[in-house]
């Protein structure tokens, strides 16, 4: 049995072609159903329905064998726990920082607000700048309109957020794309069927590109 872990949303949207290559299409519609576990048109495969940011967590301690996680998340986990044997090329967006239109660069310590915690701070430690790092679940683009920091740290696709909000995007962090991430012992006991996932998986890419 392989079980890969997926969030509902946009990966979801775009990994279910590239699995469709593969043979594995889920036997009832994961956005409607109220199940968290399931199953699909391969007897050996089923598919885990877990939170974005979670993905990683699934795989690493091995409640799943495979998982699809956007590199933002991967970045902010962290560790040397997973492979991470493919690019998927979905989900692309960029890891940036922004603020206010035109606003002057603060003079002292920086406020930013993210979910991306770990990724700022490792981000501005570079940097050598001070920074109060704010952890924010979502709706980040508020922060500074509202004084609660001066900048966000966020993925920016079109602009159409930070632009409806009198944002603007300010320094590139990170392209982002969506990955395929398997457990390390996973790898091993089941390297043949893996494998062959993986390199159906690649080729599915390839094509889509
Ligand atoms: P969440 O509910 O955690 O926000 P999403 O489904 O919105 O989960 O995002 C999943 C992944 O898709 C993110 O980790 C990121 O890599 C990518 N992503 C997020 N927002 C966008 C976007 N606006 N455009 C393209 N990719 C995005
Ligand atoms: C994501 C992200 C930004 C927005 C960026 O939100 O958190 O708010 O997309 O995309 P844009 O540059 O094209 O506007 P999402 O749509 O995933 O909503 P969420 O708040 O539910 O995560
Ligand atoms: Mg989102």
């Amino acid at each position: 049995m392989l079980t890969i872990a997926l969030s509902k949303g946009r990966i979801l949207d775009d990994t279910l072609p590239l699995l469709k290559q593969a043979g594995i299409e889920p036997t009832e519609n994961p956005e409607k159903s109220r199940k968290l576990i399931i199953s699909t048109t391969r007897d050996d495969v089923r598919l885990l329905i877990v939170r974005a940011t979670d993905v990683p967590t699934y795989v690493e301690l091995g409640a799943a064998d495979l998982g699809v996680a956007g590199k933002d998340v991967l970045l902010e986990y962290g560790g040397q726990g997973l492979y991470e044997p493919l690019d998927l090329k979905i989900a692309k967006c960029k890891l940036m920082t922004a603020g206010p239109v035109d606003a002057p660069e603060p003079t002292g310590r920086l406020r930013v607000a993210t979910k991306f915690v770990n990724v700022a701070k490792r981000y501005y430690a570079e940097q050598g700048r001070q920074v109060d790092v704010i952890k924010l679940y979502g709706s980040m683009e508020l922060a500074p309109l509202v004084g609660l920091a001066d900048k966000i740290i966020d993925v920016v696709d079109t602009g159409n957020t930070l632009r409806a909000n009198g944002l603007e995007p300010q320094e590139l962090i990170a392209h982002i794309s969506s990955r395929l991430i398997v457990n390390r012992a996973s790898m091993k006991m089941k390297h043949a069927e893996i494998q062959t996932l993986i390199d159906t998986l690649s080729a599915a890419v390839d094509a889509q590109q």
